[in-house]
């Protein structure tokens, strides 16, 4: 199969139109088959809850190709578990594990040409949308749904590129409320923090890192990824909280610090401003970041500095981006189990 005649290696983080996406449909109880279709627009009435009250959710995953040419997804049983979660907090049908997986498999496999090829540093990103649609006026569940599975070929998520040291800045804003939605997939999740986004860039931040929303004490996580900290007495650690994403990601970095880097874990609160001067290396992760090395963070009315003083990457965050993406890349012998062959 031939690939696009695309700079593989220049893209950025951008929607791209590709051939086919995969879209379902559930009305009276029941989901159609599903199919794959050409047009990138839908169709919607104007009643559509996902557009008054935001009844939508979303997930994302990446596809590879591996070093010997399969193409290999990353852990998707879990986007479809945590896509399950979310439709429960927001009374929408759950999309079937089955549906969920053959819509992400067929809609990669008919876009293989856009799959990146081994080595150009980019992926394919795969999106799940669902979103609530039909006539309506009142606030209550929809009672239509699509489900849908868009793919783009993406480079990296922070300008810099490859494995490259950002910068975020801790938030005045809040993103999401204990027992709110912070913990599911919401697209209700996300505008609000653009704003803050583009109050963190101001400050030259790439990102805002946003603090509990009861007390601004506790790290929570960044617009877009989760965080992870490596300590000076050689501890892995991550906030636990009930408001935040829980990323798979992460979940698979704590995993690797414990399994392959022998280090201690930790998943509990961490209370930034008692705890900051313990912090040795600090990482934004998730699947559109990766893992991103955070050099430094703007924190009452300064920039704190984290391993090589900001500027460098230090040994445990890159120990752990190698072996992820070594993994993802099917580099190194997949002992976990995480990685997904889509056949073509
Ligand atoms: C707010 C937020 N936190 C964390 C993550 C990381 O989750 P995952 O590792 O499952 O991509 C994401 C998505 O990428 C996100 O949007």
């Amino acid at each position: 199969m031939e690939k696009q005649h695309i700079d593989w290696s220049n893209l950025g983080f951008e929607y791209t139109k590709t051939d086919y996406r995969f879209s379902a449909t559930w009305l009276d109880g029941q989901w159609s088959e599903g199919e794959l279709v050409t047009s990138e627009y839908i169709q919607l009435h104007e009643g559509s809850p996902a557009l008054h009250y935001a009844q939508q959710c979303f997930e994302g995953l990446k596809a590879q190709t591996a070093k010997d040419g399969r193409i290999l997804l990353f852990r998707p049983e879990l986007n479809c578990e945590r896509m399950q979660n979310t439709s429960d907090r927001l009374s929408m049908p759950r999309v079937p594990r089955e549906l969920f997986l053959r819509g992400v498999v067929e809609a990669v496999r008919a876009n293989a040409s856009w799959v990146p090829p081994y080595g150009s540093g980019a992926s394919l990103y795969i999106r799940p949308l669902l979103i609530g649609v039909g006539a309506n006026m009142g606030l209550r569940p929809a009672k239509q749904y699509e489900f849908r599975v868009i793919v783009c070929p993406v480079g990296s998520y922070y300008k810099s590129g490859g494995l490259a040291v950002v910068s975020l800045a801790v938030s005045d804003f809040d993103r999401a409320a204990p027992h709110g939605l912070g913990d599911v997939k919401a697209g209700a999740n996300y505008p609000g923090g653009l704003y803050a986004t583009r109050k963190a860039q101001e400050l030259g931040a790439y990102e805002a890192l946003y603090l509990d929303a009861a007390q601004h004490r506790y790290i929570e996580e960044a617009g877009s990824a989760n965080v992870v900290i490596a300590t000076k007495d050689g501890k892995l650690i991550t906030p636990s909280s009930s408001a935040i994403l829980p990323g798979i990601t992460r979940r698979s970095i704590m995993e690797i610090g414990k399994q392959v880097l022998g280090m201690p874990i930790e998943d509990r609160p961490i209370d930034l401003r008692a705890e900051i001067q313990s912090f040795n290396e600090v990482a934004a992760c998730g699947t559109a970041a990766v893992l991103s090395p955070v050099g430094k963070l703007w924190y009452d009315g300064a920039w704190h500095r984290f391993y090589g003083n900001g500027e460098s990457v230090g040994p445990v965050m890159q120990e752990l981006y190698d072996t992820l993406c070594e993994i993802q890349r099917g580099e190194r012998p997949d002992s976990f189990g995480w990685t997904h062959e889509v056949t073509l």
